[in-house]
């Protein structure tokens, strides 16, 4: 079993709400399909989740009226991300299912407090690819709040013990500094949880509603903990995805829980 995270930065525009990226949904499912091995799908929101949930802070939840509508207006603009998501592996050749979080998870202040698994265990044993991504979910405490897909990884991570973790993102892994706004960052080819003094991770962005880099390489590790391999490869690298997927190797950062 593979599994793998499509980052929102890759299947959308992160700055322009509602703007997908239809050429590199369409290779990347082409790429997931060339796998070839049973795979579990999550994908990010991108434009279409962050910008609104960071507006509307709808990651603190809220019982209003306008809270309620634009927690709403979310879910749909990720359903329909996921419906083109689903429609490129479904031509891809994979039989994808899709599996929304909102239906079959819970939080309690942000943590998973129930999940059924049941539907990812029937499809994927009767050979369907399940397609789950970031949402808008129920949470005891705040009435609603974001699950991110990078909390799906981890959950998804324990229940199935992949062979391999791959975080798909828009540039060629962990650098020890943001590659778009400095120059000498390094790639580092393996990460563990004592490397982080060495990387200087920027604050979080203005957009990202699901926190900073930095926090998403923390859960990486625990994901780690779960899996044989888990990497972060560049997913707008023609064919980098199929050979991380295939377990040749690529550039990338693999990251491990380490010694
Ligand atoms: C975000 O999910 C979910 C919403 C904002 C509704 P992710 O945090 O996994 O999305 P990306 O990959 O950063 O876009």
């Amino acid at each position: 079993m593979l599994l793998v995270k499509l980052g929102g930065s890759v299947l959308t525009d992160k700055g322009r709400l509602r703007s997908p990226r239809r050429t590199a949904i369409r290779r990347l499912a082409r790429e997931l399909a060339a796998a070839r091995a049973p795979l579990l799908v999550v994908h990010g929101a991108g434009s279409y989740g962050h910008i609104l949930a960071r507006k509307h802070r709808l990651n603190e939840g809220g019982a209003t009226r306008a809270k309620r509508g634009a927690a709403a207006r979310v879910q749909a603009d990720v359903k329909a991300l996921d419906g083109l998501v689903v429609d490129a592996l479904i031509a891809a050749g994979l039989a994808a299912v899709p599996i929304p979080p909102s239906a079959v998870l819970s939080l309690d202040d942000g943590r998973v407090s129930s999940i059924d698994l049941t539907p990812f265990l029937e499809f994927s044993s009767m050979s369907f690819t399940p397609v789950t991504f970031g949402d808008v979910v129920r949470d005891l405490r705040r009435g609603f709040s974001i699950c991110s897909g990078d909390l799906l990884m981890l959950e998804l991570a324990r229940a199935f013990r992949p062979e391999r973790a791959l975080f798909v993102a828009d540039v060629d892994g962990l650098f020890t500094a943001d590659p778009k706004t400095h120059k000498s960052a390094r790639l580092l080819e393996a990460v563990k949880p004592s490397d982080l003094p060495q990387v200087k991770f920027r604050a979080a962005s203005r957009t990202d509603v699901t926190g900073s880099i930095e926090g998403k390489v923390r859960r990486m590790f625990e994901i780690a903990d779960h899996v044989d391999e888990c990497w972060i490869v560049n997913g707008n690298v023609k064919n980098r995805v199929r050979d991380a997927l295939r377990g040749r190797h690529v550039v990338g950062t693999r990251v491990s829980r380490g010694p």
